[in-house]
């Protein structure tokens, strides 16, 4: 019998990706999100992805009533949760509004879990868990600290969830610490749409290639790395989205707790990767060295052993399709901002719209 999925956050950027590896391994799928980070036409574009109509609840996890609805509604065999915010100057400026939605969320989330019987979940962590990293590459086994409240409200949630299978024994969770998340969808249907000013390099990059900003920020010219600046561990979105898959299966057929990295366990420097851009956009990137940005590390980069001897997991994406597939997205936007325009709705766009189904609960 097809297993059945809750995903929280699912119209998101990791979400959505999360999604259409989840249908291409033949799961069934329900969305719940509130789209505080996401864009309303995301069921459309998944189901030109995948081919079936997506099954998308607007709604927030932290509230339990309507959690209790759609559960005793579908009654799912496992709940993926990746409803969060992540940007890290955000959470400097807003800390209580992380807490409210990373750590409250997740215990709302839980609880209902409890209430309605279903004890298999993988969770969105990150490799800020590692605050300051004290060796590279960083094992699962690496002191666990922060650096930003964003950090810290992952880190109790990493907490909360170990002590809930301690107290659970029946209880299996999968607790994912996500590197550097980049690239899209090989269909340029979906990518990184972060409303409002996330901070993040991916995006700012694409911006920059499409001439809708003046230039990049590099922040920070005088690390002690090779190039004087960041280091980090980019993986391909599709990579990440197909180790949701492998820690679900894990759950559901070993149920067997783990924590794992996934990350490429390779380090690429921002201006190396600014020039990966240039060479997979076909434009140039100007960029102004400026001070460090607060709550920065240096480097960070993952030691992948554990998540291939636990999951079987092993990136197959390298930084070109990366670079290229986040372009095609943000190129693409230019030509459907355009196609909205001038009223030009492809036939199998009409037919999304009727069959996909958006519901709001609560
Ligand atoms: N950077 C710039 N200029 C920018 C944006 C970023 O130079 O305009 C640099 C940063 O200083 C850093 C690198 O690019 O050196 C990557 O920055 P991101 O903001 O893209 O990513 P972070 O490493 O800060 O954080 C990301 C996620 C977090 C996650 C973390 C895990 O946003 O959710 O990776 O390593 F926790």
């Amino acid at each position: 019998m097809t297993a059945r999925i809750l995903l929280t956050g699912g119209a998101g950027f990791i979400g959505s990706h999360t999604y259409v590896a989840l249908c291409e391994a033949g799961y069934e799928c329900v969305i719940l999100d509130n789209f505080s980070n996401s864009f309303p036409d995301v069921p459309r574009r998944l189901e030109w992805i995948t081919g079936q109509p997506a099954n998308l609840i607007r709604a927030d996890v932290r509230d339990g009533s309507t959690l209790d609805k759609v559960m005793r509604t579908y009654r799912f065999d496992a709940v993926i949760h990746l409803a969060a915010l992540k940007s890290v100057p955000l959470s400097l400026a807003y800390p209580g509004a992380f807490i409210r939605a990373n750590v409250a969320g997740l215990c709302s989330l839980v609880a209902a879990m409890e209430r309605n019987g279903v004890n298999r979940l993988v969770h969105s962590s990150s490799a800020t868990v590692y605050g300051k990293p004290e060796a590279l590459p960083i094992p699962e086994h690496a002191p666990l600290s922060f650096t930003n409240p964003y950090g810290l409200t992952k880190l109790w949630a990493e907490q909360f969830l170990s002590a809930q299978a301690q107290r659970q024994d029946d209880w299996a969770i999968g607790v994912l610490r996500y590197f550097n998340p980049a690239g899209a969808d090989a269909s340029g249907l979906i990518g990184e749409a972060p409303r409002g000013d996330g901070g993040n390099l991916f995006p700012l990059l694409a911006q920059v290639a499409a001439g809708k900003r003046p230039y990049l920020p590099i922040f920070g010219g005088d690390y002690g790395t090779p190039d004087g600046t960041g280091i980090r561990d980019f993986i391909h979105v599709c990579d990440l989205a197909e180790g949701h898959v492998l820690s679900l299966e894990r759950l559901l057929h070993q149920g067997k707790t783990h924590t794992v990295n996934l990350g490429s366990g390779r380090g690429h420097s921002v201006l190396e990767m600014v020039k990966a851009y240039e060479v997979a956009s076909g434009h140039s990137i100007p960029y102004r060295i400026d001070s460090r940005r607060a709550g920065d590390v240096a480097a960070s980069y993952a030691d992948p052993a554990m998540a291939r001897a636990v999951l079987g997991f092993r990136t197959q994406r390298d930084l070109g399709e990366m670079c290229a597939s986040s372009w095609l997205w943000e190129d693409g936007q230019k030509s459907r901002v355009a196609a909205r325009a001038n009223r030009r709705i492809p036939a199998h766009a009409k037919r999304a719209t009727q069959q996909s189904r958006m519901i709001r609960w609560g």
